[in-house]
């Protein structure tokens, strides 16, 4: 596979990936006692096109961890919502303030497995620690702590991974 399938590929599976578990937390607005409570967590806001998509089709609040602000200047988050700085201080944080998540998106990474492996390995319980009960991660990395569940057909099952906090 060309890294341009690779590309094509990735945007495929977030795309699918995030309006899939957008649609599984249900709207919490209405008569709809189903819907998963609480808000959306980006993990990883880089240029922001995930983000952009989340904020386009989700209903919700969106928290976002970054390191830094470099994203498309259309793409900057809420003041309030950005939570700039290193994601292990940054989700320890939102435990303590008793922010419960529906719904995390995780793309940290550079490219090099076990390094993208390892650093999924450790966040996964402060991941898990912010999550509502039966809410939703879908991930790029592998997210040993959580319960692993199918995701949408049209996303290859080694490419994004999908988790409920069951
Ligand atoms: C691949 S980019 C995210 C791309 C983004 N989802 C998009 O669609 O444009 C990964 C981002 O995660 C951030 N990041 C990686 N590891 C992090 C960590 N441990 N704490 C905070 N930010 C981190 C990097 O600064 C980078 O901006």
């Amino acid at each position: 596979m060309s890294r341009l399938e690779s590309f094509r590929r990735r945007l495929n599976a977030q795309i699918d990936g995030i309006n899939w578990a957008i649609e599984n937390i249900g709207e919490t607005e209405g008569e709809n006692t189903n819907a998963i409570q609480g808000d959306i967590l980006e993990m990883g806001l880089g240029n922001g096109r995930t983000y952009d998509h989340l904020r386009e089709y989700a209903n919700r609040r969106i928290w976002v961890i970054d390191r830094v602000l470099q994203c498309h200047p259309s793409c900057v988050p809420p003041k309030a919502d950005f939570l700039q700085g290193e994601a292990d201080d940054m989700l320890v944080q939102m435990a303590q303030r008793g922010t419960q998540i529906a719904f995390t998106h995780y793309e940290f990474g550079i490219g090099v497995s076990d390094v993208d492996s390892a650093e999924a390995t450790r966040l996964a319980p402060l991941i898990k620690a912010v999550m509502a009960p039966q809410g939703l991660v879908v991930s790029q990395q592998k997210m040993p702590v959580m319960t692993q569940i199918d995701g949408p057909p049209t996303v290859d099952p080694d490419r994004y991974f999908f988790y409920r906090n069951a």
